[in-house]
């Protein structure tokens, strides 16, 4: 697919079909994720697929507050635990006072879910999460971060490509010559 209509395309999909994502489907996406890049490729995140089953009883973690009613049905998820940053990743960090492991982060799931859409998978990344249910649920020791969590499946027949509704070129993009 051409990339311009890849990013088109990729949209935050809030409604699933029951067609279940194969397993070697989801190891593919994380596959391909890991090519991300991170500062000093330090890639401090470990990327856990929930599926199947456990996918039913995992949504109630990124429904907090009423949030994401919809994840009830979707077949599966990515919760990206969050790492320890490489030793020359922490002293840049201190250095330039700036997380770069959130932003790390934040890359690898664009390439999830970019990765996802061009293999027909639909997906939304979810920052409404209870990261103490999921490391609980994750057998994880308590405090283990989960900055995001993908929801991943296939859209029902029907499912519309929405607009993209982003702030005006001029607005996002300024030119300096
Ligand atoms: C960090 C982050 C957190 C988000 N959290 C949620 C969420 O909890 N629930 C949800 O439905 N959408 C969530 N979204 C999706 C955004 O609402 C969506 O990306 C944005 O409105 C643009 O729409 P589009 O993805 O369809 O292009 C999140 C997106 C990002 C990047």
């Amino acid at each position: 697919m051409d990339l311009e209509q890849l990013f088109l395309k990729r949209q935050s999909t809030r409604e699933y079909s029951d067609r279940p994502v194969p397993r070697e489907e989801l190891e593919r996406i994380c596959r391909l994720a890991r090519l991300a890049p991170s500062a000093v490729n330090s890639q401090p995140y470990k990327l856990h697929i929930v599926t199947g089953g456990k996918a039913k009883e995992f949504c109630k973690y990124v429904q907090i507050l009423g949030s994401n009613r919809w994840a009830s049905g979707c077949p599966a998820f990515i919760a990206i635990e969050q790492g320890k940053p490489a030793v020359v990743e922490r002293l840049g960090q201190r250095l330039l006072k700036t997380e770069f492991v959130p932003i790390d982060i934040g890359i690898a799931a664009a390439y999830i879910v970019l990765a996802a859409e061009n293999d027909g998978v639909q997906s939304c990344i979810l920052g409404m999460r209870d990261e103490k249910g999921i490391a609980k649920f994750l057998g994880a020791p308590e405090g283990t971060k989960y900055p995001l969590v993908i929801a991943l499946g296939y859209a029902p027949e029907g499912y519309p490509v929405r607009e993209k509704n982003r702030r005006p070129f001029g607005e996002a993009v300024d030119v300096t010559e």
